[in-house]
């Protein structure tokens, strides 16, 4: 298993997540970039660690210089790797119907047997990504099936096939091959019963009562229906937390479900904590994760802001302090 890792290891931290990763039985690590690749640089052999964004001829030189994979969708990126000083593992991409990288089926031979001859390169996996695997099966086994045949016309060995990222591997188990690249699901997301890796939490650091009829936050768009105790919590859209969640959905105080109410500030938001007993500033204000018999999951907070949990781990901003527990 390619444990995916990057873009920060999906907001945990690439590093930390790449340990805990390895440790539990992933043999190779993902990333999107070259950067990306050189953060977690000595964790694993570098031929382990495929980089999966698309890369320009002029990065070739320096992608050699890694050691690590490198994913080739174009002509123009085989050759400009193809005389570089020691073979490159190349993991050839093609496109079964995603549409954005991936060489097309009929181009594969050709590219692969260049890779394969090329005294610069070396086809080390050839590989292809699904775009419906967590919604549409007959779409997945019919990528799945170009695929196969796609390898099968090559002419030369195909190295290390891999198609499944995590939603191709619950829903299609039999579509494996000789890796998955796993993302979401090592995050805890996504995936019947798994546990969150991450809690988002922040702190009360304003409380006040409003009477009936007073506004809050830019727009003035919320308006309190009655006499109310309203918590200002430090965290806002810069750090994650979307501006499509004005007044939507709930963060955790005291162990109860407080609406968050109003418009999301850059660097606050503001809770209704009527019904919360006792709040007091300093109080720990949970986002996404546990408190007491509360729970909430990325995937809940992903519903009230209009996108995917990918999106809500990956918009963790850079202020926001990671803390890593063994
Ligand atoms: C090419 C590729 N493979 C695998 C993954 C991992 O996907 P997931 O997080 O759904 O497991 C991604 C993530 O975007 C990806 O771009």
């Amino acid at each position: 298993m390619f444990a995916v890792v990057k873009a920060g290891g999906y907001g945990h931290g690439a590093v930390p997540v790449a340990h805990a990763a390895l440790e539990g039985g992933a043999t190779g690590l993902a990333v999107a970039t070259l950067e990306e690749a050189a953060q977690i640089r000595g964790l694993v052999d570098a031929e382990q660690i495929l980089v999966m964004g698309g890369l320009l001829p002029a990065q070739a030189r320096t992608a050699a210089a890694t050691g690590c994979s490198v994913a080739v969708s174009n002509r123009e990126l085989a050759e400009a790797l193809a005389d570089s000083e020691r073979p490159v593992p190349v993991h050839l991409k093609i496109d079964t119907g995603m549409g954005r990288f991936g060489c097309a089926p009929e181009d594969a031979p050709a590219l692969a047997q260049l890779i394969d001859e090329s005294r610069g390169t070396r086809l080390a996996g050839v590989w292809t990504h699904f775009a419906k695997s967590e919604s549409d099966a007959d779409t997945t086994r019919r990528q799945f099936e170009l695929f196969i045949d796609t390898v099968s016309r090559l002419g030369v060995s195909p190295g290390m096939r891999h198609a499944c990222n995590s939603a191709g591997a619950l829903n299609h188990p039999d579509f494996a091959l000789d890796a998955v690249r796993c993302g979401i699901s090592i995050y805890g997301c996504e995936w019947p019963g798994a546990k969150p890796g991450l809690a988002l939490r922040s702190v009360v650091t304003h409380l006040k009562t409003v009477e009936k009829g007073a506004t809050i936050g830019y727009g003035s768009l919320w308006r309190a229906p009655g006499q109310a105790r309203v918590a200002t919590v430090a965290i806002g859209y810069a750090d994650g937390v979307h501006r499509a969640r004005a007044n939507r959905g709930h963060v955790l105080v005291r162990g109860r479900r407080a609406p968050l109410i109003g418009m999301i500030s850059m660097d606050a938001i503001t809770l209704d904590v009527s019904e919360v007993p006792g709040v007091q500033l300093g109080d720990t204000a949970t986002l996404i994760g546990r408190d007491g018999d509360q729970l909430i999951t990325a995937e809940e907070v992903a519903q009230w802001s209009d996108t995917i949990s990918y999106e809500v781990l990956t918009s963790i901003g850079p202020r926001v302090e990671r803390r890593h527990v063994e």
